[in-house]
């Protein structure tokens, strides 16, 4: 939450030009016309003029003071001229003009010099209202990383608690296949019952590799490697969905500091959500580049493309549109390629597809 205190200094409370004018002007107009036969009231109608001049002093600072001083003394002298005759008088009024002068002056200064003072405090208060909010954001990202890292041991400790049963299900499913005939017609329960162990395991791993990365071990590595790596590992699953993969590395590529295991494991995430994008087959084209002083690695597909409901937050952890999704794949490969100080993302391929580019700086 933002305040925002005006750096102008406030003048709604100025009275406007043409009120000041026209308080002069019916100041005037009864100074005139009370006979010195009210002397009293003849004198105190001629001080009024101080109000408006201090008003317009106050409001507009050495200028307007100036000018309500001028426009007095001149709308004044007419007057003068009237009793010119009696010259005590006369000297009276003059140093009154003086003072009509002398009042603007003095007045418009000390409100320059108070408006000069409420713009500082101002200012102070905008800096103050600045300084406030960088140390809630610093607290707010500082409450953030503290519950991040409770997360992290969190899941570390239930993966934990999780894996052992299912470890012991996975060991008595074994051990209930050596006695169960495979022709039983109960048999296929035991390979349903390792199936979902396994899937359960690798959706803990998958949420323990978000929830606690282990920090990259960065070691010059070619890029060719990862890239041939992840295809042999694919290769028969995409083969089963009649996928093409088409390799297109570009020869040379320098060495790139980065975590084998980790970028692995990226592009596999990649390759696997571009070969169930595409049910029917289709052809995957995975391509490492050097763009300017980063590794650019590609991965797109001719599938259906990416949809548009999960477009803006593809890279949050349980965002999916699949049955059986965990949603973690991508947040996945966010959290490793951003610890490697590199970038990742995605977009809408030639041809319908879906492309995904990861970058990673390749000198440090
Ligand atoms: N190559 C792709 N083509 C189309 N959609 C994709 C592609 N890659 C990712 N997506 C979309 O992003 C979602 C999140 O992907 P991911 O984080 O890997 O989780 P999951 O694969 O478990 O759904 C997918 O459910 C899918 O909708
Ligand atoms: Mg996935």
């Amino acid at each position: 939450m933002t305040h925002h205190v005006p750096l102008q200094a406030d003048r709604t409370r100025d009275l406007k030009p043409w009120w000041l004018i026209a308080g002069i002007i019916v100041i005037t107009f009864l100074h005139y016309n009370t006979s010195t036969h009210y002397l009293l009231l003849h004198e105190i109608y001629q001080r009024l003029y101080y109000i408006p001049i201090i008003f317009a002093a106050y409001s507009y600072g050495l200028r307007g003071g100036l000018a309500a001083a001028v426009l007095s003394t001149l709308i004044y002298l007419p007057h003068l001229a009237q009793h010119a005759d009696n010259r005590v008088y006369a000297i009276n009024q003059y140093a009154e003009t003086i003072l009509f002068l002398v009042i603007g002056v003095v007045t418009g200064l000390l409100a320059g010099a108070e408006r000069r003072e409420r713009q500082r405090y101002e200012q102070t208060a905008v800096e103050l209202q600045r300084a406030y909010d960088e140390l809630r954001s610093t607290v707010d990202q500082l409450l953030l990383a503290d519950r991040h890292a409770s997360l992290g041991q969190m899941s570390a400790a239930i993966v934990h608690e999780i894996r052992n049963p299912l470890g012991a299900i996975r060991g008595a499913a074994e051990a209930l296949e050596a006695i169960v005939p495979p022709e039983h017609e109960k048999a296929e329960f035991l390979t349903i019952i390792k199936r979902e162990v396994e899937r359960l395991n690798g959706l803990i791993s998958d949420f323990l590799q978000y929830a606690r990365p282990r920090s990259p071990e960065l070691l010059p590595t070619p890029p060719r490697e990862i890239v041939e790596a992840v295809v042999k590992l694919t290769s028969k699953q995409a083969e089963q969905a009649r996928v093409q993969i088409i390799v297109d590395v570009a020869d040379p590529l320098p060495l790139v500091l980065l975590d084998a295991e980790q970028m692995k494991q990226v592009l596999l995430n990649l390759i696997l959500n571009a070969i169930e994008a595409m049910p029917d087959g289709g052809q995957l084209t995975i391509s490492a580049r050097q763009r300017n002083e980063e590794l650019s690695l590609a991965v797109r597909d001719t599938g259906k493309g990416i949809d548009l409901a999960v477009r803006e937050k593809l890279f949050s952890p349980f965002v999916t549109t699949k049955t059986r999704g965990t949603g973690l794949g991508l947040a996945i490969a966010h959290r490793l390629v951003t610890q490697h100080g590199g970038r990742i993302e995605a977009a809408d391929g030639e041809n319908g597809g879906a492309l995904v580019e990861i970058r990673l700086p390749v000198k440090r």
